[in-house]
């Protein structure tokens, strides 16, 4: 049984009162649906509208329910408080403080008050359709206190977490109000998941100051139970994709096809692809910095590669994304106002959201993708580029991105704080022999396909399965 804040798809309501459904977008989904596909089971979240629960998703998704292998249970939450706790608590404080970022200031005491109400909220969904066997399996940093509530409602089965950001430094993690908390609340889990390492020694320095005293390496007494009852743990899953479905798909005919008209649009012009959700975590402006260094140091380039940049709609509603794409379009302007002409536009910027064939088609005929967050968790971008690119291909990586850990290796690194080190790898993906580029993508492609999403359930389950148990 799975929990997240965002089901698989959004509901809108249109103006004739009629449903429409679309996918969602993040990389959560993108790694759990192809999942729970494979194994069923029931995914409890948020439909995408305030105030529509379950009734409404079953009436908007009709048939569409049914034939999917898993079932979708609706935490319907009245609207203001599912702004305080999303937009407010969720996406002003948690996200920004866990990404390094300092948090809003223009959140208050309401909003964590809206945080646990709608965390309490899941526990009681999850309580009520849970059966005593089930092992639940919490995700993101939206869900950090639903098993403190279940514990406080009886549940005693194993409960595990898995975070899909980072996990900050104990100084930037005290800049979250209520960091203790959230820490506390942590270890009622049996198996808290972490990206990397790195994420989870800055977990357990964060336990440690918060005077929890049982911990010994990864393990802890939860602060709810004797402790010699039960143990929790923390361990580090890097998270990944569906390796086949995107190999596969970019493949398929009508892959194939968009792909022949897209390289007869670019006209002989190399094509950079950069994929990602409107984010300040993301690195945009310092990808169009690096961009626009690139651009002046190698002439060559002018006039032969364009820089096609999707940036997907998301949380629009947060100033600080509303000031992040403000930045973008600036920068994206000034580009093609230096560079650009009748005959060329050096960035490509769209901001909207494409279709699966769409994407692939993109990522086969890109000769290099551009991921540069100034910090990720993991950056699924970067795994999909490599399972679905034609071959040759060059990724040119954040050396902050949790990427990086499984990719290292067959990407240019870079720091995106670095404009000169990220024209310089743009110019050398350029200029990269075929027989280099290929060889690179061959061993990128290898390490998805060997450590692909399905092996990352198994290892997460695994691990929860052994987890939790009286001892
Ligand atoms: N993606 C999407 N809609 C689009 C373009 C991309 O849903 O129009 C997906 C993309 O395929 C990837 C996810 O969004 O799976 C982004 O995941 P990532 O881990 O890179 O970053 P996140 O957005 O989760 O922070
Ligand atoms: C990241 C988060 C996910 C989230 C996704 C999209 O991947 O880790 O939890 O679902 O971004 O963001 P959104 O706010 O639209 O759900």
């Amino acid at each position: 049984m799975v929990a997240s804040n965002r089901l698989p798809v959004i509901l809108k309501r249109e103006a004739d009162a009629t449903w429409s459904v679309e996918p969602a977008a993040g990389g959560l989904v993108t790694a759990m649906e192809p999942a729970m596909r494979r194994r069923g089971g029931i995914w409890v979240g948020w439909s995408g509208s305030p105030e529509v629960g379950q009734r409404e998703l079953e009436r908007a998704l009709g048939s569409e329910l049914e034939e999917r292998p898993y079932e979708m249970r609706a935490v319907g939450v009245e609207e203001v408080v599912h702004r305080r706790f999303y937009e407010g608590f969720s996406n002003q404080v948690l996200w920004p403080v866990l990404h390094g970022f300092p948090p809003s200031s223009a959140t208050d005491s309401h909003d964590w008050e809206s945080y646990r109400d709608v965390n309490r909220r899941f526990a009681r969904v999850l309580a009520r359709v849970a059966g005593p066997t089930d092992l639940l399996w919490v995700h993101d940093y939206h869900l950090m206190l639903v098993a403190e509530e279940l514990r406080a409602l009886g549940m005693e089965g194993r409960i595990a977490f898995f975070l899909h950001t980072p996990f900050p430094r104990l100084p930037e993690l005290k800049k979250a109000p209520h960091h203790q908390a959230l820490v506390r609340g942590l270890l009622s889990y049996d198996l808290v998941g972490f990206q990397t390492p790195r994420h989870e020694s800055n977990f357990l320095e964060a336990v440690d100051a918060i005077g929890v005293r049982a911990v010994e390496g990864n393990r802890w007494a939860p602060p709810e139970a004797p402790p010699a009852r039960r143990r929790g743990r923390s361990g580090h899953f890097p998270i990944s994709i569906d390796f086949d479905e995107f190999a596969k798909g970019a493949e398929s005919p009508r892959v194939l096809d968009r792909s022949t008209r897209l390289l007869r649009e670019l006209d002989g012009r190399a094509l950079i692809l950069g994929v990602d959700r409107l984010d300040y975590t993301k690195g945009l402006p310092e990808k169009l910095h690096g961009f626009n260094r690139a651009l002046r140091r190698f002439p060559e380039l002018r006039g032969n590669v364009v820089l096609r940049q999707l940036v997907v709609p998301s949380r629009e509603a947060v100033p600080a994304y509303a000031e992040t794409k403000a930045r973008i379009e600036a920068l994206v302007s000034e580009i093609n106002r230096q560079w650009g002409g009748e005959a060329w536009t050096p960035v490509d910027y769209r901001y909207e959201r494409w279709e699966r064939e769409e994407l692939l088609a993109h990522y086969r005929i890109a000769d290099a993708a551009l991921v540069t967050p100034v910090n990720d968790g993991m950056n699924l971008v970067a795994k999909e580029f490599c399972a679905a690119n034609a071959g040759s291909g060059v990724l040119i990586l954040s050396a902050f991105a949790g990427a990086a850990g499984d990719l290292g290796h067959s990407a240019l690194l870079v720091d995106p704080g670095d404009g000169e080190g990220l024209a310089h790898a743009i110019g050398t993906a350029c200029a990269m022999p075929r027989a280099e580029r290929t060889s690179r993508m061959t061993t990128a492609r290898r390490s998805v396909r060997h450590r692909d999403v399905h092996r990352w359930v198994s290892g997460f389950l695994e691990a929860g399965g052994r987890v939790g148990a009286p001892q």
